[in-house]
């Protein structure tokens, strides 16, 4: 047989075992079986050492025609294989979209920081700063500045934990309010709210010995009543309802004079007496004041130049009251049933308060 006849013979052969390939590694396979080192296309070429020039040019173009042929043969058939191994892969891995999915059990604001989000929205919207204090309070801001000397009467309506006789955990927010108005070196206007944990000896189904308050205050000059009346209207209003209606009774606090108690009509039966207003048709809600020129005083204010008004409620009685929760200590059970049904209240359109 001729060297061209033996090209040729090698030529037919691959494309005809090139037709089978169905692999990678077939065709890999038979790259190494044709054109490795011992291949028959590397066989073919040692056969040029033994020819004269002219035919060493002519039968070397012959080979590197094959050569160059063989080559875009693997190159196609390689990139056809990988294409069809691509689409195989997506095919087996194709994601059904209409499978049921796992669910996934996202939580879900707590009830408490719930209602403090949405009073901190409202008044920083009215141009109130936010401010904060320590949860280790000292007799001094805790009582004192908010005229509550040693030995007051009045401290027993807050009694408390004591750390030694000059540091308790704190019993009312107030303290923030007097450290600011303290701190406030220039002694111009404030417009604060103070949300935070405060503690009391007291624990039963709508006391905790710890619980969570958020007070208000604004010095200023000129401030009237009317300025408190109007805001707590606006407050309430926001949490409980837009045709809420409020009342303020008289009562005592030793940092506010005048004081209130202050109520709003039953959002449930809009004041025609119900259980949940114990047929009153009023809730009591918050604890409000003019400020007490003492109080002033004590932070460096001028009582004959400023004025001011203060509120303060209880963050956990304004969950339960919205969400009707009977007992404050379902609260702080860890219970997921109350997380949820809080969560379904906000999100569809059960809310009676709104
Ligand atoms: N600090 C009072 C309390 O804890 C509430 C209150 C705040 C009352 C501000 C009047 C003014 O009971």
């Amino acid at each position: 047989m001729s060297k061209e006849e033996r090209v040729k013979n090698v030529n037919d052969e691959i494309i005809n075992k090139l037709d089978k390939v169905n692999s990678l590694k077939e065709l890999n396979d038979l790259k190494v079986e044709y054109l490795g080192k011992k291949g028959k296309v590397t066989e073919l070429s040692s056969l040029m050492k033994d020819l004269d020039n002219d035919e060493k040019k002519k039968y070397g173009k012959l080979l590197n025609e094959l050569k160059t042929n063989i080559n875009t043969k693997f190159d196609t058939i390689k990139q056809n294989l990988e294409l069809e191994e691509i689409n195989k892969k997506l095919e087996e891995e194709k994601i059904d979209v209409t499978l049921p999915s796992t669910t996934i059990n996202v939580g879900t604001l707590h009830p408490v920081t719930r209602v403090i989000n949405e009073i901190e929205d409202l008044f920083l919207s009215m141009g109130y700063d936010i401010a904060e204090g320590p949860e280790v309070e000292t007799d001094e801001y805790c009582f004192e500045k908010l005229n509550l000397p040693k030995d007051h009467p009045a401290r027993d309506m807050q009694d408390s934990f004591y750390i030694n006789a000059e540091r308790l955990l704190r019993t009312q927010t107030s303290a923030v309010q007097a450290r600011v108005m303290d701190a406030n070196k220039e002694k111009s206007a404030i417009r604060i709210i103070c949300p935070g944990k405060v503690y009391r000896r007291e624990e039963d189904a709508t006391h905790s010995h710890q619980f969570t308050q958020m007070e208000g205050l604004i010095v200023d000059k000129n401030i009237s009543l009317a300025d408190l009346k109007g805001t707590l209207e606006v407050f309430m209003r926001k949490l409980f309802g837009k045709d809420r209606q409020i009342r303020l009774r008289p009562s005592y606090f030793p940092f506010t004079e005048p004081s209130f108690e202050v109520d709003i009509s039953c959002y449930k039966c809009n004041g025609e007496g119900c259980s949940l207003c114990k047929d009153t048709g009023w809730i009591e809600i918050l604890g409000a004041g003019v400020v007490h020129p003492n109080v002033l005083r004590n932070c460096g204010y001028d009582p004959d130049i400023y004025t001011g008004f203060a509120f303060g409620l209880g963050i956990e009685r304004v969950a339960m009251l919205k969400y009707g929760i009977n007992d404050v200590r379902m609260l702080f059970s860890n219970d997921l049933r109350l997380l949820n049904e809080v969560n379904r209240i906000e999100g569809g359109d059960l809310d009676e308060t709104k």
